[in-house]
């Protein structure tokens, strides 16, 4: 029986409430195929901060590297200045864990409403690789004259070939194994930053014709690739980009897959420990009244059992949740057709772990 570690670090607001649905489908799925999970809580997130002015305790990041992956509820506290938790605990850990992958699927699945006109699941099914450590969110740069009329503040993008080679083989790689239409588009700024887009540029057409030949290498710059992305989702199997771009483009995805309640993503360091997480946020207004939908959740846990090599637990947890979902016994995702159809956070959890046992 396989048996993995599992950090739970439910967070913040209705984290907590939604990472327990995950769990329970996410074990209910696993049981089935001999996979067993042993879990480790940490209380990271604003009250913790609040309570002991402690982000993450000094062993922490050592902990992690001992689990075999970290399954994320969300972060966010309203009273806590924007910026300590997501930059101390977030951050802290993709760039510790050197999670140099921002995976975001962009799926549409059935019956779940996209505002973009005219288009279904059959078109909009694409990933994005999102670069995670570098590029701006680096940190590099500084201020000087802070306060004056002269005040000058720099942040800068910067990226060195080694970063770019190996997030565009795991993009590459990704859209071999994907096998859908062998399309990876880079998305980039080669008409404006003509220094780190070029790099970018080059080191994919240069991996591209290498490596890949069974690859098609697409290009678009980031403007025009969100206008595709609304216009023409069909167009794109996987787009890699930098992480301020990638940051940007992926909150566009999870609205056209019909919103921030279905995107998940996974932080990954393919050769470390992963973080999988619903890419909304902690929605703090709701906290405790079980009215959150934790599909994103969900999702974000068929992504960990996928990444474990789990591959028949994460396609019951995927196949549980579009059978959920055609069942129809949920009319929509906001918390207003949840209140109204009887169902909650833990309802519909459980309605998705019973599934598990039938697909
Ligand atoms: C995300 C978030 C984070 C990011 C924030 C909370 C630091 O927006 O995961 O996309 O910018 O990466
Ligand atoms: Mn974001």
């Amino acid at each position: 029986m396989a048996k993995y570690k599992i950090a739970l670090m439910p967070g913040d607001g209705t984290g907590p409430e939604v990472l327990r649905e995950g769990l329970k489908v996410l074990e209910a799925a696993a049981s089935r195929y001999g996979v067993a999970f042993e879990t480790t809580d940490y209380d990271w997130g604003g009250d913790r901060f609040l309570a002991t002015g402690e982000v993450l305790p000094e062993s922490g990041i050592e902990e992690l590297k001992g689990q075999d992956a970290i399954y994320l509820g969300a972060i966010g506290h309203p009273d806590v200045k924007p910026g300590i938790l997501e930059k101390g605990i977030l951050l802290r850990v993709r760039f510790e864990l050197d999670q140099y992958i921002n995976l975001r699927p962009v799926k549409l699945y059935p019956t779940i409403e996209t505002p973009v006109k005219d288009k279904g699941p059959e078109d909009i099914d694409f990933v994005v690789v999102r670069e995670n450590c570098g590029g701006l969110y680096t940190g590099l740069g500084g201020v000087a004259r802070k306060g004056t009329p002269h005040e000058v503040a720099v942040q800068q993008m910067v990226y060195t070939r080694q970063e770019v080679d190996r997030c565009l083989r795991y993009a590459f790689e990704t859209t071999r194994k994907r096998n859908k239409t062998k399309t990876l588009t880079l998305c980039g700024k080669t008409n404006v930053l003509t220094y780190v887009y070029d790099l970018w540029e080059r080191a994919f057409l240069e991996m591209g014709e290498k490596e890949y030949p069974d690859i098609k290498c697409d290009y678009a710059h980031v403007d025009a690739t969100t206008m595709w992305m609304v216009k023409n989702p069909e167009w794109f199997d996987v787009i890699v980009t930098g992480n301020m771009f990638g940051d940007i483009i992926t909150d566009l995805g999870a609205m056209v897959q019909g919103g921030m309640g279905v995107a998940a993503g996974g932080n990954i360091n393919p050769d470390g420990v992963s973080m999988f997480e619903p890419i909304g946020g902690s929605a703090p207004k709701y906290t405790g009244q079980n009215v959150i939908n934790p599909i994103a959740c969900i999702s974000a846990g068929q992504m960990l059992l996928e990444h474990l090599g789990e591959e028949e637990a994460a396609g019951c947890v995927e196949k549980a949740l579009v059978a959920f979902l055609e069942s129809r016994v949920l009319p929509g995702l906001s918390v207003k057709q949840i209140k109204e159809s009887g169902m909650s956070t833990t309802k519909i959890g459980d309605a998705i772990a019973e599934w598990t046992t039938k697909v």
